[in-house]
């Protein structure tokens, strides 16, 4: 299908919009009446036509507007992208699976050439035709994990798998929901997870670990995450809270619905071949209340979650102080009937 893309801005006058093609592809995280975390894997294996799950990476009408935005932020702070100096491999590696995956789901609009080790890649929607060679540094203009990671929508952890353990040595994190790759690089799973609240004490991490350490070769798997964010901001960071953490205090019961954005996180891990790394690509979500609240049983669903979440929770995920208007204005669209199971 042809993608028409958005002219949009996640800053400043924050133009983001949905298309009702967007809202109704919207991965609406919650599968039954109230929330707690858990360990919600799946295998990535597709998903219906048109889905976010459909392709290995989901390519939208945000795609061009995205990375533009990484582009200022890698501009204004290049330590959102670092790779340490065993990583590289592993770069290559993400690049193939990239540049592959891409090239086969959207034939229109990505395509690869290769010849031995001379590889030609071709991105219509960003205008890019760059002839190199594979597993050669010098003929890419940024090493090979940066090169197409600034071509792909949603962060990406790199981690290196030693010691029965997961370690944070690479990264390009610019859309990321309050947490910094700058000082998180060169930690392993509990430690990076250490801030959340109530998931360790229930072996949460343990159990996740496990099963990442195994993921195989061409299986990769997903899972959902969600938070919120006041306005379209794909960089929610801890280096630029000073910009984005104050603009909570300006939701109103009026303008709640145009400025209160569910966040969803599509959270997938992949093993790389050569490196034997585990990529983690996160690619961010965000839908205004009043578009979600076109969907009668999201409306319904998203009040009593909220309203149930605990508080511990609440805190964590910064929207504590918006909690009663978020619900005064939720409540409108809970008529009390009963949900169904499933999302
Ligand atoms: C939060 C990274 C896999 C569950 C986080 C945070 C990071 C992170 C950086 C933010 C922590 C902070 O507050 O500073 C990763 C990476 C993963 C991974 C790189 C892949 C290797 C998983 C898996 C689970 C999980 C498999 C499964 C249960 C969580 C939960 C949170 C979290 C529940 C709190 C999120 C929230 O409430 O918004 N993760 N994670 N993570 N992670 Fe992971």
């Amino acid at each position: 299908m042809t993608i028409q893309f958005n002219e949009e801005t996640f800053r400043d006058d924050y133009s983001f919009r949905n298309s009702p093609w967007a809202i109704k592809r919207f991965p609406f995280p919650f599968d039954k009446d109230d929330y707690m975390y858990s360990v919600n894997m799946e295998p990535h294996a597709g998903g219906r036509d048109g889905s976010v799950f459909q392709n290995r990476f989901d390519v939208d009408e945000h795609y061009v507007s995205e990375m533009r935005d990484r582009a200022i932020v890698l501009d204004q702070d290049p330590l959102r992208c670092q790779s340490l100096p065993h990583m590289t491999l592993a770069g290559w590696d993400l690049l193939e699976l990239i540049m592959v995956a891409k090239s086969e789901d959207y034939p229109d609009l990505f395509e690869l050439h290769r010849d031995g080790d001379k590889w030609r890649w071709i991105n219509k929607p960003l205008g890019i035709d760059d002839s190199f060679t594979f597993l050669d540094e010098t003929t890419l203009p940024y090493g090979p994990m940066e090169y197409i990671t600034r071509q792909t929508q949603g962060d990406f952890a790199v981690l290196d798998q030693r010691d029965d353990n997961l370690w944070m040595d690479a990264g390009m994190v610019t859309t990321q929901a309050d947490w910094s790759l700058d000082f998180d690089i060169g930690m392993n799973f509990f430690e990076w997870h250490a801030p959340v609240p109530l998931a360790h004490e229930k072996g949460i991490f343990v159990r996740a670990l496990k099963f990442l350490l195994n993921v195989q070769q061409g299986s990769p798997a997903r899972r959902l995450n969600w938070t919120m964010t006041v306005n379209p901001l794909l960089d929610t960071s801890p280096e630029n809270y000073h910009k984005w953490g104050v603009q909570k205090t300006t939701l109103t019961p009026e303008n709640i619905g145009a400025k209160q954005h569910l966040r969803v996180e599509l959270q997938t891990f992949f093993r790389l071949p050569r490196s034997n790394a585990l990529v983690f690509p996160i690619r961010c979500y965000l839908c205004a209340f009043q578009d979600l609240m076109t969907v009668p049983k999201w409306g319904r669903r998203l009040h009593r979650v909220i309203r149930d979440l605990p508080p511990e929770l609440l805190d964590y995920k910064g929207f504590k102080a918006n909690h009663k208007l978020m619900l005064d204005y939720l409540s409108q669209y809970d008529d009390g009937l009963p949900t169904s199971p499933g999302i």
